[in-house]
């Protein structure tokens, strides 16, 4: 078999303060009852001042890194997905590679917004099959706290801060690794989800932008698309798949997806009841999870798919 990449380990990082429904319905007009019926959301994790994108990245990649039983000296390339980076530059993937003490390889930062995890995982995945490197820190870390407009109810309950992060190795080992990836992007859809400003904008720095009802039509139908896609590339039909491992943006996106694609709910690993969405995050957050409390185990099947900003949208395979 030829070379590709493997998880090696996986790690996650989540900001001590929660704020549950009921908090937050204290300081904008909502309720529980609304935001989890609509989302299945009940908390969000909300960094504090010294929480920041790198920092929650590096804590992340540090627990990766321990899984895996790997030294820092390892680590090829850190590729960092994010829409919430500390700075403009350096990336934020070079903060995180200088407070892991890791002195050789390369970094940098990627942003496709939800999508970013499965971005970087086939962006990393395809430099390790092309020998460019050995190994590779795959982070999403987000803030969403710090674009949010607080007094926006239609948005500012989704979302919640937190990183997670997975280690790759290459191996020529066929029975576990990636096996695919797809991406896909519709610059035409920009404005239907986006923050309406940046750092190179004198006069804002944004807040998110969202039509929901929009967002939720494309997500259901390019997600199950893109999960098709992957099972016919690799010849597979969802029985053989373990765990569907989605970016957690809505219960009801995830139950949709599901559903479509035939698979029950206890196949499917969901966070956001408890961590809101995280955008780059939140995959690699549950598979962070799943890991270290057993569900997915060596062997097993796992697909992941997201949808966000963009649009940007895409798949991976990949056997653990
Ligand atoms: N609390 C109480 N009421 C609210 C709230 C709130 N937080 N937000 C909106 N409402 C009200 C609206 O004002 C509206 O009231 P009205 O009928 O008096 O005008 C009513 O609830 C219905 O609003 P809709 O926007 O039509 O609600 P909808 O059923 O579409 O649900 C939601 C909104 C949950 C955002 C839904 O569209 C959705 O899930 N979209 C997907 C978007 C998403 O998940 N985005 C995450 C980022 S993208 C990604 O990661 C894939």
């Amino acid at each position: 078999m030829a070379r590709h990449s493997f998880i090696a380990g996986t790690g996650a990082y989540l900001p001590e303060c929660i704020v549950t429904n009921d908090e937050l319905a204290r300081s904008v007009d909502t309720n529980d009852a609304w935001i989890h019926d609509r989302t299945g959301i009940r908390q969000r994790h909300i960094a504090g001042p010294r929480e920041t994108c790198a920092h929650m990245g590096a804590a992340a990649a540090r627990a990766a890194l321990c899984q895996a039983g790997a030294e820092p000296g390892e680590v090829d390339a850190v590729i960092l997905a994010t829409s919430t980076p500390d700075q403009a530059f350096p990336a934020t993937a070079l903060r995180v590679q200088a407070e892991l003490g890791i002195a050789n390889g390369f970094g940098f930062d990627l942003a496709a917004a939800c999508s970013g995890f499965i971005y970087g995982l086939s962006v990393a995945d395809g430099m390790i099959r092309t020998g460019q490197v050995r190994s590779a820190l795959v982070i999403g870390s987000e803030v969403y706290s710090r674009i949010m407009d607080w007094h926006d109810r239609t948005t500012c309950v989704l979302f919640g801060d937190g990183a997670g992060a997975v280690f790759l190795r290459a191996t020529e080992e066929p029975d576990r690794g990636v096996l695919s990836t797809h991406l896909h992007a519709q610059g035409g859809l920009g404005d239907i989800l986006y923050v309406d400003g940046a750092v190179g904008r004198h006069d804002r720095p944004g807040t998110l932008v969202m039509n929901g009802r929009e967002v939720f039509r494309h997500a259901v139908t390019r997600l199950v698309e893109t999960v098709e896609e992957a099972l016919a590339a690799n010849r597979l039909t969802h029985d053989a798949v373990d765990w569907l491992v989605p970016h957690q943006a809505n219960r009801r996106i995830i139950d949709a997806v599901a559903r479509k694609l035939g698979m029950n709910a206890e196949r499917v690993v969901v966070t956001v009841d408890r961590h809101a969405n995280t955008s780059a995050a939140s995959i690699p957050l549950a598979l962070a999870e799943a890991v270290g409390d057993g569900r997915i185990r060596r062997g097993d099947l796992v697909l992941m798919e997201a949808l966000g900003g963009g649009l940007t949208w895409g798949s991976a395979l990949a056997r653990f």
